[in-house]
């Protein structure tokens, strides 16, 4: 039993362009297991949002396999995979992706819309979840008018609202201040505790890495498990 989430297997990445090539990812290997919670760092443009990326499916590695549940996410047809990341993979990217031109409460919806849920039904949800992370005074305030770890908490509302399996959050309190990122923090990890929701985190905050299970370094293109977190 307790079968693996997600299993990656020799990821590579290399981004090409007629006058240059970096290889980013050498190789990467990754076994996740549901309510797992794992914390990866690694200095700046060691390939850590490529990473996440590709494990979030929102790019495609140059060679390698991810997957999830046993089945391989790359041989899934565009639309099978579409609606596979839509329903089963929560992401909050490292610069945050609101839709500007749309209020928190309808970015929160998105999801459930794209995937036919009944709006009546979607409203509902966005705004129980935006009261969850304690944004549901700024309801109807566009992102621009939302300061940045309000912004941050739509964003994490809206990766909750499929109610993945999997979130993968990049850097989701990189631009806080520590109170409110402590306050973002505990709101991860209290979904990964009460509901064992599975989590893979880029992050440079030891108080957030030595609350998760395990802690990765990417470096050189591949992940190396870390030592001992500080106590
Ligand atoms: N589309 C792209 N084309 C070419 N190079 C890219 C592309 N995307 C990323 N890179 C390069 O790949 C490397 C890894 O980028 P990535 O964003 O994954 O780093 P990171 O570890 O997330 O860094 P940071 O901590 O600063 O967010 C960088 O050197 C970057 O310049
Ligand atoms: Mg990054």
């Amino acid at each position: 039993m307790n079968e693996p989430l997600l299993v990656a297997q020799g990821l590579k990445k290399t981004f090409a362009s007629p006058t240059r090539e970096v290889e980013v990812l050498k190789g990467v290997d990754l076994t996740v297991r549901p309510g797992e919670s794992i914390c990866i760092l690694g200095v700046s443009g060691t390939g850590k949002s490529t990473l996440l990326h590709i494990l979030g499916t929102l790019d495609v590695p140059t060679d390698g396999t991810v997957q999830f549940e046993g089945k391989d996410v790359f041989g899934l047809s565009p639309v099978d995979l579409a609606e596979f990341r839509n329903r089963r993979i929560g992401f909050v990217f490292q610069f945050h992706y609101l839709l500007p031109e749309f209020t928190a409460l309808e970015n929160v919806m998105m999801p459930a819309l794209i995937a036919r849920t009944p709006a009546a039904k979607a409203k509902k949800r966005a705004e129980a979840l935006l009261e969850r992370v304690g944004v549901a005074h700024r309801l109807t305030h566009k992102p621009g008018e939302l300061s940045g770890g309000e912004q941050q908490r739509v964003a994490i509302a809206r990766a909750l609202m499929m109610s993945p399996a999997l979130l993968l959050a990049d850097e989701p309190t990189g631009n806080l201040d520590p109170e409110t990122a402590r306050t973002v923090h505990e709101l991860i990890l209290s979904l990964n505790e009460k509901e064992n929701l599975t989590l893979i985190v880029v992050s440079h905050n030891p108080e957030l890495a030595n609350f998760m299970d395990s802690a990765y370094r990417l470096s050189s293109g591949v992940l190396v498990p870390e030592k001992q977190l500080q106590p």
